[in-house]
């Protein structure tokens, strides 16, 4: 059968640069498109060592409908999974239309082209659209809560775009990937987050610590009603969350889709703090972070961790590494990066 070519929005960044090399070992053709507004070319370089092969970047912004046109006009797209968005939670809120104009046009523009090309859509969404949820933990039926940032507000218009394009045009698919935390890195180490200035996740701000960047972790409040008191979070190692997309991408390209649009949890259905999270860091890596407790901080979510089973069941994917092994992998990444200098 002919080798089916997968586009992959914002793939030089830290999701969709993981995806990229799962799809090239699944065997898709791959075309990665990035305005490298939000990252360098570091992981596109990693992903060309990784896979052995200098896959096809094109530098461009999907608020440009001519441009996204004039992609699916010089590749024939099966499926497209589109990661180019802004996703601070914070600055979100400081900047609200920055956040309404990139993060809906860009996928709009991309819904306009999949319509008239007949293409296959994967979203990234995430677990923000359930927002402190009543009942833990959540499946994909649980109901989504008015987002308490406008980043998560897009989240939640993006997958009902995709909701209603799905229904009126027939020459669309559709799978929204709802991701809880994603951490971690390749363990080639050639490829990881990126977060440009201060990092906002908990992760790679505790790899800066450690390894000097930084000078101090801020952990946001134990005092939740929680087993420890700090927040619990469903951390979803970052390659078994870019597995997953290739399970998402095949069920589409090969029909296997039950609905026309279906929306899948992405976590290991393991609840872990903060405070667990750090100690495992340490002692996997046999170091001592230096940490201190701050107050708690605003918008957060208390607790939020996922029932993955009917993603498990339906993509027949599962989450395989340990948090050791993960953070092992984030550790591994920030060492890679202090070398490079
Ligand atoms: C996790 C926990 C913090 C930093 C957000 C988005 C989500 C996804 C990931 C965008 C919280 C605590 C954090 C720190 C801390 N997409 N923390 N000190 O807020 O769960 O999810 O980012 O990237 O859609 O909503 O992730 O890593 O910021 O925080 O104590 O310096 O770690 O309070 O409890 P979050 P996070």
């Amino acid at each position: 059968m002919a080798k089916k070519t997968v586009l992959v929005s914002g793939g030089a960044g830290y999701i969709g640069s993981h995806v990229t090399v799962e799809l090239d070992a699944a065997g898709y053709d791959v075309v990665i498109a990035d305005n490298f507004s939000n990252c360098d070319r570091t992981n596109y370089k990693g992903v060309c060592k990784i896979t052995g092969k200098e896959l096809p970047l094109i530098e461009m912004d999907f608020c440009d409908l001519q441009a996204v046109r004039k992609l699916f006009d010089s590749y024939k797209i099966d499926a497209v999974i589109h990661f180019a968005a802004f996703k601070a939670v914070g600055e979100s809120v400081d900047d609200p239309l920055k956040y309404y104009v990139n993060n809906l046009e860009s996928f709009l523009n991309i819904l306009q082209v999949a319509r008239d090309k007949g293409c296959n859509v994967l979203f990234s969404s995430s677990a923000t659209v359930y927002g402190e949820p009543e009942k833990l933990p959540v499946s994909e039926l649980s109901e989504r809560k008015p987002s308490t940032s406008p980043y998560g507000n897009t989240k939640q218009m993006c997958e009902d775009f995709l909701r209603d394009c799905v229904k009126a045009y027939p020459t669309i698919k559709g799978i929204a990937l709802r991701y809880f935390n994603p951490i971690g890195a390749h363990p080639s180490a050639l490829i990881g987050e990126l977060p440009r200035g201060v990092p906002n996740n908990l992760v790679p701000f505790i790899t800066q610590t450690a390894i000097g960047k930084r000078e101090c972790l801020s952990v946001f409040g134990n005092d939740y009603p929680t087993p420890d008191g700090t927040c619990l979070r469903d951390f979803i190692d970052i390659v078994d969350l870019a597995k997953a997309h290739v399970f998402a991408v095949t069920r589409m390209v090969e029909g296997k889709m039950e609905e026309n649009y279906e929306i899948f949890n992405i976590g290991t259905g393991r609840p872990v703090s903060v405070m667990e999270l750090i100690t495992t860091f340490e002692k996997v890596n046999n170091l001592k972070l230096n940490y201190k407790i701050a107050p708690r901080r605003p918008g957060d979510v208390m607790s939020v961790w996922c029932d993955p089973t009917i993603g498990e069941k339906k993509l027949g994917w599962k989450a395989q590494r340990t948090l050791e092994e993960t953070l092992a992998s984030a550790w591994a990444w920030e060492k890679y990066l202090a070398g490079k200098k």
